[in-house]
């Protein structure tokens, strides 16, 4: 019988940092994907909401409009966090939840991030809060969105105001999570909201992503922020062949996914690759631009996934070849767990300016079903074993990595892939919003557990060396 097989076990290697309860352990969500309740108590619809609407945007047809209903089951989600023994949660705020259309506050939005910050703190969990998780407030989008550079300050002023409300127990600000993805998927293949397609708009999109990203983080740090960083999605990148034009290809795409972020973060300037991948798009950069972008951040929060195995497009370009034979999740994403050693290793050598790391996402989606109250998630187990591994080497290399966030708390609304795909270490049912901790999530609790009861043994050991004979 399903219930007698035993839970498989997540471990770490002893003397692992990870062990050390310095090391946080917490799982993500983002508003959008699992609030629901879009237009009550004031939120007003966001881009999201809109692109929703188009036919054929979102697979099924989903929309987020429950989603996970965590805008009212926020508490017992909260409560089930702590069960599991997280120390941190990574979520957002929704921006048009929380601030009005003319820029005032709306006190309903305050009040449900500020009972969620309250409950989170009573539970000793540490809220990691993203500002920007795609979902910007359709009357900005209705000004241009990210091609409008006005765009980047209204960023600055919602900084201003969700740190001056609720900074006092923010444990670590997000500006933004993953411009990659808000500027090409949302502005260049228009894949993601606000689904315009073209390269100049996301070369456009994204410099006043990032440069709202620098205008937030003194926003922030004026109302006491102490850990202020930006949230990207990274690729592990290989060559297809050896030939001279697949190995120049792997340096396109190196500089497409992950150094057109990283590179003005840390190095002050965009990759110049770019301009040979894109031979027509320039981001409008105006004088101290660059520089406020680089401004110092005092972490840098990596989500890892998967690899591209690319080879040349024949043109000026770069082509994704994918692997065969290779393990893959339900999204089609192939598990590459050496990736995110291999990322890590490589982004502390290119940026010695490189802060200390979270790991802010990391897992995999997978056809999961609730047999005898049982959520039987064994690939899961394995991804996070591995991830755990690999990452455990980049430590070992010398990268200072302070966290891993597993992607997600609960299954969710996966943007274009609606219901479809199930990213959660808990798993919901949408008809009757039950929650069952998956097998990973009990393994995890497990890990976590065992952590807590040697540092306990190590600080009694510690005490008892100290106490008088
Ligand atoms: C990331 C997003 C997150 C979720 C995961 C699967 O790109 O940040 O919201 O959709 O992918």
């Amino acid at each position: 019988m399903t219930d007698t097989l035993p839970t498989p076990a997540l471990d770490l290697p002893p003397g692992s940092p990870m062990w050390n309860p310095d090391f946080l352990f917490g799982a993500g969500t983002s508003a959008y994907q699992v609030e629901g309740a879009v237009s009550e108590d004031g939120r007003t619809p966001c881009i999201w909401d809109t692109f929703a609407g188009r036919p054929g945007a979102i697979r099924d047809g989903a929309s987020a409009a429950i989603a996970c209903d965590h805008y009212r089951r926020w508490q017992d989600d909260i409560d089930l966090l702590a069960t599991l023994g997280f120390d941190a949660y990574r979520l957002s705020f929704a921006w048009s939840r929380l601030l009005r259309e003319d820029g005032s506050v709306n006190p309903a939005g305050v009040a449900f991030y500020d009972r969620i910050l309250d409950r989170l703190l009573a539970h000793g969990i540490k809220p990691f809060v993203t500002l920007y998780h795609w979902d910007l407030p359709q009357h900005l989008q209705d000004r241009g969105g990210w091609l409008n550079r006005d765009t980047a300050h209204r960023l600055a002023d919602f900084a201003d105001l969700a740190s001056r409300h609720l900074g006092d127990r923010v444990h670590a600000w997000t500006t933004l999570n993953e411009p990659w993805c808000s500027a090409w998927l949302g502005h260049g293949t228009g894949l993601h909201a606000p689904g315009l397609a073209g390269e100049a708009y996301a070369v456009e999109a994204m410099h006043h992503l990032l440069l709202g990203h620098g205008l937030a983080l003194p926003a922030l740090r004026a109302n006491g922020a102490r850990q202020v960083g930006i949230v990207t999605n990274v690729t592990a990148i290989s060559a297809d062949t050896q030939r001279p034009a697949d190995l120049q290809a792997v340096d396109l795409a190196r500089a497409c996914y992950n150094h057109w972020v990283l590179d003005p973060l840390f190095k002050g300037h965009y990759p110049e690759a770019l301009a040979s991948l894109w031979p027509a798009a320039r981001p409008p950069i105006r004088e101290g631009d660059m520089a406020l972008i680089a401004a110092p951040m005092d972490y840098i929060g990596i989500n890892y996934y998967f690899r591209a195995n690319v080879r040349s497009d024949g043109e000026h370009g770069f082509a994704d070849k994918g692997l065969d034979r290779v393990e893959r999740t339900v999204m089609g994403w192939e598990v590459y767990p050496a990736g995110l050693r291999d990322v890590l290793i490589g982004f502390a050598g290119r940026y010695p300016n490189l802060p200390p790391v979270h790991i802010t996402e990391n897992g995999m989606s997978s056809d999961d079903h609730v047999i005898d109250g049982r959520v039987d998630d064994e690939q899961r187990v394995r991804y996070l074993q591995r991830h755990l591994d690999a990452l455990g080497q980049a430590i070992r290399a010398g990268v200072d990595v302070r966290g891993y966030f597993a992607w997600s708390l609960m299954d969710n609304f996966e943007w274009t892939e609606g219901y479809a795909q199930r990213f959660g270490l808990v798993h919901v049912d949408y008809d009757t919003q039950a929650r069952v901790p998956k097998d990973s999530a009990l393994a995890l609790q497990a890990l976590l557990r065992r952590r807590r009861e040697l540092s306990g043994a190590r600080t009694g050991a510690s005490r008892a060396a100290r106490a008088p004979a």
